[in-house]
C-alpha cells in the first residue's frame, strides 16, 4: 500500500489522540494535520469512548469544526491551564523547535500551546528540518495592519545577514490575508540560518507592529512523526 500524505497526517494523528483522556481540557489545533485529531476526538466522544472533554480551540475554523462534532468548548479565561493540546506544525527541528502559522492562526496557537501542560505536535516526515528557516518556506509573522510596510520592513532589516525577503501575505483574491485576530501575516523566507533562535525571537518581539510570530520554541513536549515506515516518538 502506498501511503499518501494525508494518511501520514491522519496516522500521527490518530496516535496523539490516544494521550487523551476522558475529563481533559483539551487545546485544538488548526491544520491539515490536527483536523483529524479534532474528527477522531468527535468520533471518541460520540461512541462514549471518551467523556468530559472541554476543548479550547485555536482558531475560528477548528472552532467550528469542534462545535460540528458537538465538542463542548470554552476557552482560555476559563481555563487557564490546558491538560494537552494536539497541533500540527510546518517545521519540526532536532531540539523540537517549531515554525507554525503557515495556515494562519499562529497567535491563537501560541497562547494556547503555552497554556499546556503538554503539547503533542503531530507532522508527517516531510515537515522534519537540521533548522527552523531551513526549507525555504516561509516564518510567518502576526503583524498589526497600520504602516505593515514599516513593521515588514524592520523585520527584513532585523535579518539582513541571513538574507530575509519580508512579503505581505495575500489571500485568494489578491488582498491581504486578515487572521482571526483582525491582524496581517508577513512572510520571512531566509537564505541562511539564524543563529540563536531565542535572540531572533526576542528581536522579532521587540520591534513595534510584531503581534506574534511562527518560531514555536521550546514549547512541543512530544513531537509525532508518521513516516513511511512508521511512527516516531520525540520527547523533550
Ligand atoms: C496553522 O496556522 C499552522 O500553525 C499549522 O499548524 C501548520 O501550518 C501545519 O499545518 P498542516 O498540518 O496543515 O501542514
Amino acid at each position: 500500500v502506498i501511503l499518501t500524505q494525508d494518511d501520514l497526517k491522519k496516522i500521527a494523528a490518530y496516535k496523539a489522540v490516544e494521550f487523551v483522556e476522558s475529563g481533559m481540557v483539551l487545546g485544538l489545533g488548526t491544520s491539515s494535520t490536527a483536523k483529524h485529531a479534532v474528527d477522531r476526538i468527535g468520533e471518541l466522544l460520540r461512541q462514549g469512548k471518551l467523556t468530559n472533554i472541554v476543548g479550547i480551540s485555536t482558531s475560528k475554523k477548528t472552532q467550528e469544526q469542534a462545535l460540528s462534532l458537538g465538542i463542548p468548548l470554552s476557552d482560555l479565561d476559563a481555563h487557564p491551564a490546558i491538560d494537552l493540546a494536539i497541533d500540527g506544525a510546518d517545521e519540526v527541528d532536532p531540539h523540537l523547535n517549531l515554525v507554525k502559522g503557515r495556515g494562519g492562526s499562529l497567535l491563537r496557537e501560541k497562547m494556547v500551546e503555552g497554556a499546556c501542560k503538554k503539547f503533542v505536535c503531530i507532522v508527517d516526515e516531510s515537515k522534519l528540518v537540521k533548522h527552523l528557516g531551513g526549507s525555504g518556506l516561509a516564518l510567518p509573522v502576526e503583524v498589526v495592519p497600520f504602516c505593515w510596510k514599516f513593521t515588514a520592513n524592520k523585520l527584513q532589516n532585523l535579518f539582513r545577514r541571513s538574507g530575509c525577503a519580508a512579503k505581505l501575505r495575500n489571500d485568494r483574491e489578491g488582498k491581504p490575508f486578515v487572521t482571526d485576530n483582525g491582524n496581517y501575516i508577513v512572510d520571512l523566507y531566509l537564505k541562511k540560518e539564524l543563529g540563536d533562535l531565542h535572540i531572533a525571537s526576542d528581536s522579532m518581539l521587540r520591534i513595534a507592529g510584531v503581534v506574534e510570530h511562527g518560531m514555536f520554541l521550546d514549547m512541543a513536549t512530544t513531537v509525532i512523526v508518521a513516516g513511511e515506515l512508521g511512527i516516531t516518538i520525540e520527547k523533550k
